[in-house]
Formats: C-alpha cells, sequence, structure tokens
C-alpha cells in the first residue's frame, strides 16, 4: 500500500461564528501533486496554516508522514518547504544571499551550501542574476527565486499558496514549467490556486472547493467528466439579440438549456457529433444570425467549476482558458 503522505480528516476552522474551513477530508499519497483550487476567500490558506501548524484547527485532524500536525509541528515544518501567498524575497540582499540564508537556516552543512545555491539558481533560470539586488528582479523572477529557495533543503513535503497569482500568463507558464521540474524528484507537493489551468496542468488530483467546503475530488479527467462527455458549444453573436435568438435556436434543436451571458451562448451537448455544427450554423444563417465565433470543446475544469457551483471561477482566468481550448474557430 502507498503511504498517504498527508491525511486530513474532518477539518473545521472556525473565525468566531464564521466558518471558514466546513469539514473537510482527503489523503495525499507520497509524490502526488494534489491542487487545492478555490476562488477568493474559499479557505484555501487557512487550510494550509493549519497543515503547516501555524493555525489550530476547530476540530478535525492532520496527519503528516505518521505524525500529528497538531503535536508535531517543529519536526514536520523541518521536513517541509512552504512558499505562502504573501512570500517575498528580500530586496535589499542579492539572489545569491538570500539563498544562502535560506541554507543556514536549514543548517545545510557548510561545505555543501555553494553547490546547493548554484544548482537552485541553475534551476531558476538565475544564474546570470547571482550578484544583483532582489529587488531589482521581475515578479516571475522573484517567484522562481522563492520556489527555489523553498527546496533548498530538498523537502519531502512542498507547500505552495498559489505560487503564480499576479504574475501575467507568459510568467505563470513558465514557473508552471519549473514546478515540474523541481517536483520531478517525487517531492509530494500541494499547491492551491484559483487558476484552472494551472490545476489541470500540474495535479495528479484537485479537490475544488468554495466556502471552506470540498464541492468535488479527483483527477482533471475525472472532474471533467462530470459535466458530461459530450461537447462545449459557445458561441459569440453580435449583439445580445442575436445572442437569445441563438440560444432558442440551440435549445430546440440540440434539446438543451442554454446559458446567455451578454453575446455568448454555451450549451453543452452530449452525444455530438460534428455534423451538428454545420446544421446549427446553416440554421442561424438563414435566420441572418450573425456569428462572430463558435468554439467546440471538451468539457474544461472551467466548466466542471460552473456546473458545481453556478459561477465562474475568475474572469480574467476563463477568458484565458478560451484560447487554449479552441477545437473549431472561425471569424468572419
Ligand atoms: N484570522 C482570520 N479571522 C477571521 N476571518 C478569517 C481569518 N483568516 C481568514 N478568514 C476568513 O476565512 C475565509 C477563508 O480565507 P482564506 O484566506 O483561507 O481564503 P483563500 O481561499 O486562501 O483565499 P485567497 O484566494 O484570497 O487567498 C475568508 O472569508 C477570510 O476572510
Ligand atoms: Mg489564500
Amino acid at each position: 500500500m502507498v503511504n498517504a503522505a498527508v491525511k486530513i480528516d474532518k477539518l473545521v476552522k472556525k473565525f468566531g461564528d464564521f466558518t471558514a474551513v466546513d469539514g473537510i477530508s482527503f489523503d495525499i499519497e507520497e509524490g502526488e501533486i494534489f491542487g487545492i483550487l478555490g476562488p477568493n476567500g474559499a479557505g484555501k490558506t487557512t487550510t494550509i496554516n493549519m497543515i503547516l501548524g501555524l493555525l489550530k484547527p476547530t476540530s478535525g485532524s492532520i496527519t503528516i508522514n505518521g505524525l500529528d500536525a497538531a503535536r508535531h509541528g517543529n519536526d514536520i515544518k523541518r521536513a517541509m518547504g512552504l512558499m505562502t501567498q504573501e512570500t517575498v524575497v528580500d530586496g535589499d540582499l542579492t539572489a545569491h544571499e538570500n539563498l544562502e540564508i535560506a541554507a543556514e537556516l536549514y543548517h545545510i552543512p557548510k561545505d555543501k551550501i555553494e553547490g546547493k545555491i548554484k544548482e537552485a539558481l541553475g534551476e531558476a533560470d538565475l544564474k546570470d542574476f547571482a550578484d544583483k539586488k532582489a529587488g531589482t528582479f521581475s515578479g516571475g523572477m522573484q517567484r522562481r527565486l522563492a520556489l527555489v529557495r523553498a527546496m533548498i533543503q530538498d523537502p519531502k513535503l512542498l507547500i505552495l499558496d498559489e505560487p503564480t497569482t499576479g504574475l501575467d500568463i507568459q510568467n505563470r507558464v513558465s514557473m508552471w514549467e519549473h514546478i515540474k521540474k523541481m517536483t520531478d524528484a517525487g517531492v509530494t507537493l500541494i499547491l492551491t490556486t484559483q487558476y484552472l489551468e494551472e490545476a489541470d496542468t500540474l495535479c495528479d488530483r484537485i479537490a475544488i472547493i468554495d466556502h471552506g467546503k470540498i464541492k468535488a475530488i479527483g483527477t482533471a479527467s475525472e472532474l471533467k467528466k462530470m459535466v458530461g462527455t459530450g461537447r462545449i458549444i459557445d458561441l459569440l453573436l453580435d449583439d445580445q439579440e442575436d445572442a437569445q435568438q441563438a440560444a432558442s435556436i440551440v435549445k430546440s434543436r440540440f434539446k438543451v438549456t442554454p446559458t446567455v451571458s451578454g453575446d455568448e451562448v454555451t450549451a453543452s451537448i452530449e452525444d455530438w457529433d460534428p455534423r451538428m455544427l454545420t446544421e446549427l450554423m446553416s440554421v442561424l444563417e438563414k435566420k441572418n444570425i450573425q456569428v462572430v465565433s463558435v468554439n467546440v470543446h471538451l468539457p474544461t475544469l472551467d466548466d466542471v467549476f460552473i456546473k458545481l457551483t453556478g459561477s465562474g471561477l475568475r474572469d480574467s482566468a476563463s477568458s484565458e482558458h478560451v484560447s487554449a481550448r479552441s477545437q473549431v474557430f472561425m471569424r468572419r
């Protein structure tokens, strides 16, 4: 049997009358990359802080490598790498100095420190910036430095709380590559994120949480199957009036209930057949309804999130999704 590296059982955290974490349970296996996906205020950081022993659970338990987190906080912290949501590197120190301090803090033997730092700078693509002050780095460079700093003592368990929030899409993608590369070594990783694509790209399993509760848990493909095995069709129309008309046509032809948002129509269609698209387009054309673009795709985590919570996760994250999922894309 594979060891559960982390076992979380009926975990609850209340702040006064407010329940931030509301009875969550899950196990994380050794070497697994586990994602906690949820919007602002879902309870991600509160959960992480309890795993770290920084916050005491109101009830429930956390076991890490067989140790109760509430009783063995210090042992656990020593074996763990951490990059919190607010983690900042020291801007007045150089990249090298930032890593040196971390290495000393973790009692890495003196004769090993220089080699470790070199390796870390290489992994972060910061070799040429070793002696530059971290305060002059871009946001992406600072996060990469923070990531290798969190891993300087080769932790068994790495915790990254929203490692890419606030980064632009290029830096986010580059950070994903670094995280992937560095977790190849078999470290167990708990990662929180507001970005569906991040969870989809990096995580072996994902727990979707909202208002402190787990809404669903599984691999990305298991979660996507919850929406169905058919296709999602997105239509962008010229205006809202056309969107309403297109929606009623989609509804009557496919026997589904589309959602209309402004000039966009979205419908989930089981038993998808590519001919359906040609047919729909010709009906719309006959009715003189202008289609600006049409996008047919497999369900994404965004669709799962909408189904589970009734709303999208974040506008910025979902709009980035559109470009990544196009299978059919037409523009007139
Ligand atoms: N110390 C505290 N006292 C009172 N309420 C708190 C405290 N810490 C967190 N909360 C509340 O608990 C809820 C969950 O917060 P948490 O920081 O865990 O969310 P999150 O999922 O990490 O969100 P974000 O994506 O914004 O970081 C929020 O409504 C927050 O306001
Ligand atoms: Mg948070």
